[in-house]
């Protein structure tokens, strides 16, 4: 798919167009991009956006003032802001709920509930919500469930196919794959909130531009191979910190041990890159942050090369402390986002680090 570097489109005639109008309305590279990700997500429509935050504030567009969302307890930092410091002051009510525990969440819905918001796994310690039960009490009660499914992409995991009503990416992460693009996207399948999406993706005009709609379809050709290698890099990479004296806990969907290891087998087809360890302390966490040579300190993940980070003073600094404690996001927790490299060479440079 060529770049169409254009903002515009010579027309045939008054009133004759070639079915594009204006390059916010509409672009031939990104239509070529919504289509892609759209058809690999199972969903009838799909549109490209400048981040994964705008693809995020777009859909919960689909809320209005007096409206009320269950938003998980653990999704990325940059949605619960976005909920606490902006949607707040429309008017729209949310709730911070367990979404893990898919039983007890019936008792949060009230007569407004219209959209519960989970991410899984979630960022950055990997607690799996079941999509199907969540999707199941939700639509018996007249709601909507968006899933963030970043982490694992919709190689590992289709959400609509369990039910989940709306898909949002960060393509920043492991679509594009190459830390070279941001970018976000919101995949469905109803007709009637597909307009919407679409008729705010033209109003307010957080499109992803031509290039990064390049970027990422170039990104989606590799998707598949890029992805069984950080899964099984994850799964080498987390059964060695498992094992390792210096490490207290390994926060991994694909290890026995881990909460919700069955209900990730049931809906995920792999475990992904992401894996998270709790070292004890601050210091403790610095010391393997400082140490690190190929591992990369830095934000972002789902990029080829391993990145490593610190949830609690970079990604979920926006989270209250009392809130990240009770998550499980301390101090001492280190994230690395295992990329492809040889991962005898990854795990080197964590054992080197730990030491
Ligand atoms: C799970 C998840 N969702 C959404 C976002 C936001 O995406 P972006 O940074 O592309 O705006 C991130 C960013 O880290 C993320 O990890």
């Amino acid at each position: 798919m060529p770049i169409y570097q254009t903002s515009t489109y010579a027309q045939e005639g008054l009133g004759r167009n070639k079915g594009w109008e204006y390059a916010r309305t509409q672009n031939p590279t990104r239509a070529a991009l919504e289509t892609n990700i759209a058809a690999l997500e199972g969903a009838k429509y799909g549109f490209a956006f400048a981040s994964g935050m705008s693809a995020i504030d777009a859909t919960l567009k689909l809320v209005k003032g007096g409206d009320h969302v269950l938003l998980g307890n653990n999704t990325y930092g940059g949605t619960f802001r976005l909920f606490n410091r902006i949607l707040s002051h429309y008017g729209v009510e949310f709730d911070v709920v367990d979404t893990t525990d898919a039983l007890s969440l019936e008792q949060y819905f009230k007569p407004n509930t219209k959209l519960v918001f989970v991410e899984t796994p979630t960022n950055p310690v990997m607690a799996v919500t079941d999509l199907a039960a969540v999707s199941e009490l939700a639509h018996a009660r007249g709601a909507k469930v968006v899933c963030d499914n970043t982490f694992m992409s919709p190689y590992f995991q289709r959400p609509m196919e369990h039910g989940v009503d709306i898909v949002v990416h960060s393509t920043t992460k492991y679509l594009n794959g190459h830390s070279d693009s941001v970018g976000g996207f919101v995949a469905l399948s109803n007709d009637e909130d597909a307009e919407w999406i679409k008729f705010v993706q033209n109003s307010v005009g957080a499109i992803l531009s031509p290039f990064d709609s390049f970027l990422v379809l170039r990104g989606t050709k590799t998707l598949a191979v890029r992805m069984e290698a950080h899964d099984k890099n994850g799964r080498q990479v987390a059964a060695f910190l498992e094992e390792h004296p210096r490490v207290q806990r390994v926060y991994y969907p694909g290890l026995t041990s881990h909460a919700q290891h069955e209900i990730a087998k049931k809906q995920q087809s792999g475990f992904g890159g992401m894996v998270a360890f709790e070292t004890g302390s601050l210091e403790n966490a610095r010391k393997v942050l400082d140490n690190v040579k190929l591992c990369t300190l830095g934000e972002s993940l789902g990029g080829v090369e391993t990145l490593i980070s610190h949830p609690a003073t970079m990604t979920h600094a926006a989270v209250p402390e009392d809130a990240r404690a009770r998550l499980g996001i301390t101090d001492g927790l280190v994230r690395v986002s295992v990329g492809i490299e040889d991962v005898e060479d990854i795990i080197a440079d964590l054992d080197q680090a730990l030491a």
